[in-house]
């Protein structure tokens, strides 16, 4: 699959976005080049054949700037560099000119709402002390309380704890995340001026695209009393600032994380002058259920079709519940602030469904993400020892919620023992034993496996779906089908007992083996129609 052409249905090069399969890239957990048991982009460039050859157009990579890694490299102490742990600039350069080789484009994670209380910004405006105009750069406020000893207000950090810390002169900065992770003031010009720099430094050196962090709660009411942050209107100036900016380079986008539960307020971001795409969390976090997958499937084309702007399907990212797992529970469904860790998982049950969720994902219209790990079928480690978790929600609950660490756990290559392959030294996150059973070693030569069905998947999907539109098609209760202009259909199965398919001229792919004419329960299927 090399070649200098980027394949696919989409016709104009400049929408190559509109349905692309983009890979993301964790790259702490990716592959180590260096032995010091931390992916870097020596191990991503020495895997980008795996990426190429598992059909991918793009790859999205988690922030990859210097970073003390209080919230894993969110928390960014110079968004013009790359951390060393990772490599260098001249690196990072060279992966991009190999992956557009491979037909692959490169997407980087610009995080707007904060830095990291090592970045030379925040330095200074310690140093500089109140009122001084370094400080503008963020949200400094005096406490109250006889001697300012209160915060300014009772505003929760989103990982628990209170958002303000006190610095010794006295005066509290917000952090919406972690205290080492201060919060910018986005009323200030300069900041503003910061970022659009920031994005044309990276455009220049040929990054195609900007996931951008927690986009929507840039803006701040600090007077209000209750937590007043969340999807404010003034938002929508600073995007149109940066697709402004996007806009002076050909095909380059911008995607936003926005999380937020009402359609009409999320597709504000998607309007012609702001983001490209968002990340459809909606669909995410629905649980797999027929009546609940169909409503959201219906929701987001609602939500994107009149606006011009592809759909994009999640199952996963570093943030949530591995799909095997979340699958095989009570109850399917994802949610941030119950991350039901140790509910009871039936891992055959949870596969099978991934499987399927995985061929109905891939069929839907738009733009499709596959989290690293997703394509072998990773589960979610729970059983991580308490002395290995870094993820800041593990330290700020208490260590009463365990955190994202478990989708983390660095990739198994090949191998019967860890490291399996990952790199020569200790993993930074233990990887169960169990894992020789699913490195990509393995599941390469395994025409059944995960890796091969999203290998497969992927491939077909590039010719037959991606951007465009869909149909539903008359099912039983219980039974997704539409067809694809292409005139591909997907039925999944979520009846629960076998039910039978629709007429069709062959069989293309399906999650798992058909049943005489009959698809099995949590089983989906690509056909040819009639
Ligand atoms: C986003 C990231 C998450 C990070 C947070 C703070 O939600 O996906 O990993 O912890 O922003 O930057």
């Amino acid at each position: 699959m090399s070649g200098s052409a980027f394949p696919g249905a989409t016709p104009d090069p400049q929408a190559w976005w509109r349905g692309a399969a983009i890979y993301q890239v964790y790259l702490r957990s990716f592959a180590d080049g260096n032995g010091d048991g931390v992916g870097d982009l020596a191990g991503l460039r020495a895997r980008l054949p795996y990426l190429s050859d598992l059909g991918v157009g793009a790859i999205w990579l988690n922030p990859w700037y210097p970073s003390p890694m209080a919230d894993g490299g969110y928390d960014v102490a110079d968004y013009r560099d790359i951390e060393p742990a990772f490599g260098t600039l001249a690196e990072a350069e060279a992966f991009i000119a190999e992956a557009h080789g491979l037909g692959i484009r490169t997407i980087i994670d610009i995080v707007p709402n904060h830095g990291s209380d090592q970045q030379e910004w925040f330095v200074q405006a310690l140093r500089a002390g109140p009122g001084s105009p370094e400080r503008e750069r963020f949200l400094f406020r005096a406490g109250r309380g006889e001697n300012g000893e209160l915060p300014p207000n009772d505003w929760k950090s989103i990982f628990g704890g209170p958002a303000w810390t006190r610095v010794p002169d006295g005066e509290w900065y917000l952090h919406l995340f972690a205290p080492e992770q201060p919060d910018f003031n986005w009323a200030n010009p300069e900041v503003v001026a910061e970022f659009h720099d920031v994005l044309r430094f990276w455009f220049d050196r040929g990054v195609d695209g900007i996931r951008i962090d927690s986009a929507a709660v840039l803006i701040k009411d600090l007077d209000s009393e209750e937590e007043s942050y969340t999807d404010h209107d003034g938002v929508h100036e600073i995007y149109r600032g940066w697709r402004r900016v996007a806009d002076e380079y050909g095909g380059r986008i911008l995607i936003g994380e926005v999380w937020l539960p009402d359609q009409e307020r999320f597709a504000r971001y998607l309007r012609p002058d702001e983001m490209h795409t968002a990340f459809n969390f909606d669909f995410l976090a629905c649980p797999w259920e027929p009546d609940a997958l169909r409503r959201s499937i219906d929701l987001t084309l609602a939500t994107h079709v009149p606006l011009g702007a592809p759909p994009t399907w999640v199952l996963s990212n570093h943030d949530v519940t591995r799909p095997v797992t979340r699958y095989g529970r009570a109850d399917t469904s994802f949610d941030h602030a119950d991350r039901k860790h140790g509910m009871p998982s039936d891992p055959v049950l949870g596969e099978r469904r991934a499987r399927a969720a995985a061929l109905l994902a891939m069929a839907l219209p738009g733009g499709l993400y596959v989290y690293q790990g997703e394509e072998l079928g990773l589960p979610e480690v729970e059983d991580l020892p308490d002395e290995a978790r870094q993820d800041p929600i593990w330290f700020r609950s208490g260590h009463t919620d365990l955190g994202r660490d478990g989708c983390r756990v660095p990739l198994p290559w090949s191998g019967d023992e860890p490291p399996f392959g990952f790199g020569a030294g200790r993993p930074w996150l233990p990887q169960p034993p169990e894992w020789k059973a699913l490195t990509a070693e393995v599941q390469v030569a395994d025409p059944a496996s995960m890796l091969t069905l999203y290998r497969t998947g992927l491939h077909l999907r590039r010719v037959l779906l991606g951007d465009g539109t869909m149909t539903w098609l008359d099912a039983q209760d219980g039974v997704l089908a539409f067809r694809r202009e292409s005139g591909l259909i997907c039925v999944v199965n979520l009846t629960g007992r076998p039910a039978g398919l629709p007429p069709h001229e062959s069989v293309l792919l399906a999650s798992g083996p058909l049943d005489g004419g009959l698809l099995p329960a949590d089983t989906a299927v690509w056909l040819r129609g009639a």
